[in-house]
């Protein structure tokens, strides 16, 4: 339910809001690559820092400070959901923990931003490179404040495509190593990054042509399906349904090559 305290905000205030945080967020994340940080199992390979931590708590308070009533759907804090706010801020504070503990430079801040339920703003950081992702709905998609669009890629012999695996990868047989198999003898070439929000952010500005992955949560999408959507790109389930950042698959690609990818993915789909 809408109510009037936070109905009618410019999408651009929201938007430098988002900036900040992610930016702020990046600072935490390369002043704890510098000085050292701990890491702690979550499970036996699902690591995480109090980088993680101290990120994701200056993006909360970011946030909070310029819209104090908002929701927010943060990985290490989970939901606050007090509110009736029409907005929830989906927020991953490290996206590629498992780089980040290892010095592996590949790793970002992500945060989106929903509106009545639909993705409206999607901001990735990666304070590696100093690059910035921005996107607002209706407005395209932005690198450093230029222009970015998908490839133009039309067959899968010549696309550089991405994946990722779930931190479940030794517990369940779908675990996506059947695709991975399937996809490395159809494709120029096959990545595994092992940050999902970068690797949705690359297929926006056409430096991969397509990204699918079996097992995500909504923090690794909701900035980077924004912006894919608004650099031109399709984003949606394994069987070509409209996604949501609720549901645990996504096949994200330029276009050209989606129907290509969801019939290698549909290969040994269970019938239903
Ligand atoms: C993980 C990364 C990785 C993907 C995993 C995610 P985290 O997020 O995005 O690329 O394969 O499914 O869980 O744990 O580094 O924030
Ligand atoms: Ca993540
Ligand atoms: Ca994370």
């Amino acid at each position: 339910m809408s109510v009037p305290f936070d109905q009618n905000i410019p999408s651009d205030t929201l938007l430098s809001v988002a900036t900040n945080a992610a930016r702020q967020a990046g600072a935490v994340l390369t002043e704890y690559m510098r000085t050292g940080f701990r890491i702690e199992h979550k499970q036996i390979i699902n690591l995480v820092t109090d980088a993680d931590r101290q990120a994701e708590q200056r993006i909360i308070d970011v946030i909070h400070d310029a819209f104090p009533t908002h929701r927010i759907l943060a990985e290490e804090g989970g939901l606050t959901e007090e509110s009736p706010s029409r907005y929830k801020w989906v927020v991953d504070p490290l996206d590629g923990t498992t780089n980040f503990a290892h010095g592996f430079p590949a790793y970002c801040v992500s945060i989106g931003l929903e509106c009545d339920g639909r993705g409206i703003i999607g901001v990735v950081y990666d304070p590696t490179r100093d690059e910035l992702f921005t996107s607002q709905i209706g407005q395209g998609a932005y690198l450093n404040g230029a222009p970015i669009s998908v490839s133009t890629t039309d067959h899968l012999d010549r696309g550089l495509l991405v994946t990722g695996f779930a931190y479940n990868i030794r517990e369940t047989p779908n675990n996506n190593l059947n695709h991975f198999a399937r996809f490395a003898l159809k494709v120029q070439g096959l990545r595994r990054t092992g940050t999902a929000a970068l690797d949705l952010c690359y297929v926006a500005a056409g430096r991969f042509d397509g990204f699918w992955e079996v097992t995500l949560n909504p923090w690794d999408m909701a900035a980077g399906a924004v912006i894919v959507r608004e650099a031109g790109g399709k984003v949606t389930d394994f069987k070509g349904a409209p996604h949501s950042i609720y549901g645990r698959e996504l096949v994200a690609s330029n276009g050209s090559i989606h129907q290509a990818m969801l019939d290698l993915l549909q290969e040994d789909a269970p019938s239903s």
